[in-house]
């Protein structure tokens, strides 16, 4: 098979180590990639949010798969466009990435599927998103309908905090993105993110794993795409998956295809878990990043065998084969991120890394220049380890992250602080 995966980070990368690892990948071709990605698969520089493009390269270079890694292609379409031209796609049509795509558009499928979530408001002027501020009280939650980076969401600890966001949204804050404004009860638990794959009619749980957002030790300052992340995640019990399972995804699928709109490829579940009752906090229509770091470690070569299941509707005949295993990765980003970073500042140290089965540095926003590898994103590498319990996938991640030198980034000291039983 000749594989083609979209997208140009930490989380490509993990994917294309893992179909590499998988026999029937014959060739594999990454755009845009990166130069992690560069020095074990071909990379091609197309627009890979331009589905005639995506679509004639597929010609050109006989592909036979496509895995769409990030959520803009989804949302632009890409996905229709290839399989339009009969091409064999993993991820979801650009009506069925509205779950990601619009927050108003997956509470109002949550209704329809009695999926338990957060109550919530839907608005298109700021006076009645106000009113209903006023009315709730805080701690409450103001969100940006649209994709914005993983920015639209605010968190306001009072009423007049979340004024000054509604004002910010309708104000074109957030662009596009903030035209309209869905307000959220303020829910409380513990999060934790559970993967599924779905071809439209049956889904397949992939893993579970924890992320952490914040920048700073101990969960403090201001948000990331993710510092980290590990797998399992222990709160999500495999009752409380059951649970999620029952009472969220499937109803979600059944409602999805009930509208003619199934949806096929990987779903990303926000859980908010509370006494053992899993609520929806939010979907995305993609592998989390570095979430997808932690599951391909743990999945290895299995993972193209589902991910072409789900794409062909073979998923009730699919099983995964669980190893008892655990894995964690702790993200190196550049220093000054999420604010303003420099690229362009050298990385040493990566080649004397071992890279093996159970530990590894997939790149993020890395480059090549001159021979060596350069900063060319805020998170910039991904030090990736598994082992038989968490602790001991720390440490040996710890112990490559020691090894590196790179001396214009950081991170976080203590990813996994939570099932570690630590103090953050
Ligand atoms: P989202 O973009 O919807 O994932 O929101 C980003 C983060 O904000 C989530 O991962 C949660 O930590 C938090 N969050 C979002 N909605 C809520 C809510 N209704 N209650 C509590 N926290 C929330
Ligand atoms: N790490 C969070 C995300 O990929 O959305």
């Amino acid at each position: 098979m000749n594989i083609l995966i979209l997208g140009g980070g930490g989380r490509e990368h993990s994917l294309a180590w893992a179909v590499l690892q998988n026999p029937k990948c014959d060739r594999l071709v990454v755009a845009p990639g990166n130069a992690g990605i560069a020095a074990i698969a071909d990379c091609a520089s197309i627009d890979i949010e331009d589905g005639g493009a995506v679509a004639n390269f597929v010609e050109e270079e006989a592909i036979d798969f496509v895995i769409i890694g990030p959520e803009a292609p989804l949302a632009a379409g890409v996905a229709d466009r290839l399989r339009d031209a009969g091409v064999l796609v993993f991820g979801p049509s650009q009506a069925a990435a509205e779950l990601e795509a619009s927050k108003a558009f997956t509470k109002a499928i949550c209704d329809a599927a009695k999926a338990p979530t957060a109550a919530y408001g839907h608005f298109t002027d700021a006076g009645a998103a106000k009113a209903y501020v006023q009315a709730q009280g805080a701690p409450i939650v103001v969100k940006a309908d649209g994709l914005a980076a993983g920015k639209g969401v605010i968190i306001a600890e009072t009423v007049a905090e979340a004024e000054a966001a509604i004002d910010d949204m309708f104000g074109g804050g957030f662009g596009a993105a903030g035209a309209e404004v869905v307000i959220e009860e303020f829910m409380t638990g513990e999060e934790a993110s559970f993967f599924v794959l779905c071809d439209g009619t049956d889904v397949l749980p992939i893993g579970t794993a924890q992320d952490h957002k914040r920048v700073g030790e101990g969960d403090t300052g201001p948000n990331t795409g993710g510092m980290g992340a590990y797998s399992p995640a222990p709160v999500l019990t495999d009752a409380v998956a059951e649970r999620a399972l029952e009472e969220i995804i499937r109803p979600t699928m059944a409602e999805m295809a009930r509208r003619s709109t199934p949806y096929q490829g990987v779903l990303y579940a926000g859980l908010m878990i509370e006494d053992g009752a899993p609520r929806l906090v939010e979907y995305n229509v993609r592998f989390g990043d570095p979430e997808c770091q932690v599951l391909m470690m743990r999945l290895g070569a299995q993972a193209l065998d589902l991910m072409h299941a789900a794409a062909e509707g073979r998923l009730a005949q699919a099983q995964v084969n669980w190893a008892d295993d655990h894995a964690i990765t702790v993200v190196m980003a550049a220093k000054g991120y999420p604010g303003s970073y420099d690229k362009g500042a050298v990385i040493g140290g990566l080649d004397a890394l071992p890279a093996t089965s159970s530990q590894i540095v997939f790149h993020a926003g890395t480059a090549q220049r001159d021979g060596t590898i350069v900063v060319a994103g805020g998170r910039v590498l991904n030090v990736t380890a598994r082992g038989s319990s968490l602790a001991e996938a720390a440490e040996r991640a710890y112990a490559l992250v020691e090894a590196m030198d790179f001396p214009g980034g950081f991170y976080r000291a203590d990813i996994g602080w939570r099932a570690l039983g630590g103090k953050g």
